[in-house]
């Protein structure tokens, strides 16, 4: 499995620990950037890591900006990509088990490194369980990514 990792300036240094313990348990990744820190725009690094997932050149992708929410709107526009910003492990698991997402986005400034280290893992560690509701479900949501519409629930 290879990871991408990137962010804007405000995640050099949970991106920094992140790869760390990715590193300490034998996982390939990429690190985009930033590796500076000096200002960025974080809708250009969610793009990019959501790009190296949409091309198949890595499995799994982790984001970081301040909150998490910019930089996870940015890869989820990115075709094919579904991009969860996580600020717990229960919701990083059910990100892989339900909705079979590729991409992890954390807040540098809203969580601790610790924690961070806590979703990573649950992130990373749990697969897609595609019993038929989440596959159907999975599908809807590829039906909506590809421009197409759904049945009214109304
Ligand atoms: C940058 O200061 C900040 O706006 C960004 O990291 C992120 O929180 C946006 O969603």
């Amino acid at each position: 499995m290879h990871i991408v990792l990137a962010g804007d300036h405000s995640s050099l240094e949970l991106r920094a620990y992140i790869a760390a313990h990715l590193g300490e348990l034998g996982y390939s990744y990429t690190d985009l950037g930033t590796h500076s820190t000096q200002s960025t725009d974080y809708p250009l690094w969610g793009a990019a890591a959501a790009k190296v997932i949409a091309s198949g050149e890595a499995d799994l992708g982790i984001v970081i900006c301040g909150t998490g929410i910019g930089i996870s709107l940015a890869a989820n526009s990115v075709k094919g990509i579904r991009c969860a910003n996580c600020s717990e492990p229960y919701s990083a698991k059910m990100a892989r088990e339900h909705n079979n997402a590729q991409m992890l986005a954390l807040g540098a400034r809203t969580i601790g490194p610790d924690l961070a280290l806590t979703i990573v893992d649950a992130f990373l560690t749990s697969v897609f369980t595609p019993n038929e509701r989440h596959a159907r479900r999975v599908e809807e949501l590829e039906t909506l990514d590809a421009g197409g519409e759904l049945p009214s629930p109304c």
